[in-house]
């Protein structure tokens, strides 16, 4: 008998509403009333529930096969060989941390989220003048020596979603009616962030004292997500209703950020979510985060670094309790 899940009712996730999905290929190869039309559908769901799912953004299906592949070949090692590359070891958060390493939701999680994760971000040389100057969450990558072929990939899907997060970033400005390149000048060394997790089957009684992810919003400007076909990640909409965010082959579920929020004062939604992976079988998604640079302010007195570090100090305690 599989040992299966018991749900809290108000971990069950309602029919009725659902995200939208959208066709980017208008806007990336069409003529300039199909961007801007294409845009505009984009910042009527960023108004509304703060999630869409794109289809046809260029991506290479393989590319995201593979790098899905690549994370299972290393959520596979055994402990010892990925605690080579623990966060704990880095100035600069990055590297593997163990299930129950992150808690995206304090006030409720005793133990933390029921996923391990990986965290690759801007691999910066200790030469580069933002690390040299000491800048908080710049610098280098810890890579895993042991899995030939692993780096390639990784660096390969990180530079393609940072182009493509590019693109959106394009596409929030014109429906802001502001010029297409407005949050460039944001972006030149911006906090970009994959971050592939995996989520062990949960069962038992289930209940918001531990999820696969507690209930949170991201922090940065956008967020890009590959999930694979175990479904479990559910949004809350505006009428305060959670709903599914179903998987779709190849297609990423985007949602603005805190950061994104506040540029925008409010117009857009950083959107609440969470995931709760009853699938009976291991969960992989593979979140790229899309921050700006660290020295953006984001509210008078507040810089884009400063808010994703608190926001770090609160769900990761190795983190707040190295920090002065
Ligand atoms: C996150 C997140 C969703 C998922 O890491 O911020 O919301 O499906 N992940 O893993
Ligand atoms: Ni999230």
């Amino acid at each position: 008998m599989p040992d299966t899940a018991q749900l809290d009712p108000s971990l069950i996730a309602a029919k009725a509403e659902t995200i939208p999905v959208i066709n980017l290929a208008p806007f990336l190869h069409g003529s300039p009333a199909e961007r801007i039309a294409t845009a505009h559908t984009i910042g009527a769901a960023c108004r509304d529930i703060g999630f869409f799912t794109i289809t046809n953004h260029g991506v290479p299906d393989s590319l995201i096969a593979e790098t899905f592949a690549q994370a299972k070949r290393f959520f596979a090692l055994p402990t010892a060989q990925k605690a080579e590359i623990a966060i704990e070891k880095s100035p600069c958060h990055r590297g593997w941390f163990s299930v129950g390493g992150e808690n995206l939701d304090p006030g409720k999680q005793a133990k933390g989220d029921l996923k391990e994760g990986i965290k690759i971000g801007r691999d910066l040389p200790v030469t580069h003048p933002l690390v040299a100057a000491g800048t908080p969450l710049h610098g280098p990558n810890q890579w895993p020596t042991n899995l030939p072929g692993w780096r390639e990939i990784m660096q390969t899907y990180y530079d393609t979603l940072t182009a493509l997060g590019t693109q959106i970033l394009h596409a929030f400005a014109i429906s802001l009616d502001l010029p297409e390149t407005y949050f460039d000048e944001h972006l030149t060394t911006p906090m970009t962030t994959l971050g592939p997790l995996h989520y062990p089957p949960q069962t038992g009684a289930i209940t918001e004292s531990q999820l696969g992810a507690g209930a949170h919003t991201d922090y940065g400007c956008l967020t890009l997500l590959a999930q694979d076909s175990c479904g479990g990640l559910q949004v809350k909409s505006k009428s305060g209703q959670w709903i599914e965010a179903p998987p779709i082959p190849n297609t990423f579920v985007v949602n603005i950020g805190d950061m994104m929020e506040r540029f925008t004062n409010g117009t857009f939604t950083s959107t609440q979510h969470r995931v709760i992976n009853t699938s009976g079988r291991e969960r992989y998604s593979l979140p790229f985060f899309f921050d700006p640079n660290f020295s953006t302010p984001i509210a008078p007195g507040v810089t884009a670094g400063q808010h994703l570090l608190d926001k770090i100090n609160a769900s990761f305690t190795y983190h707040a309790s190295k920090s002065p």
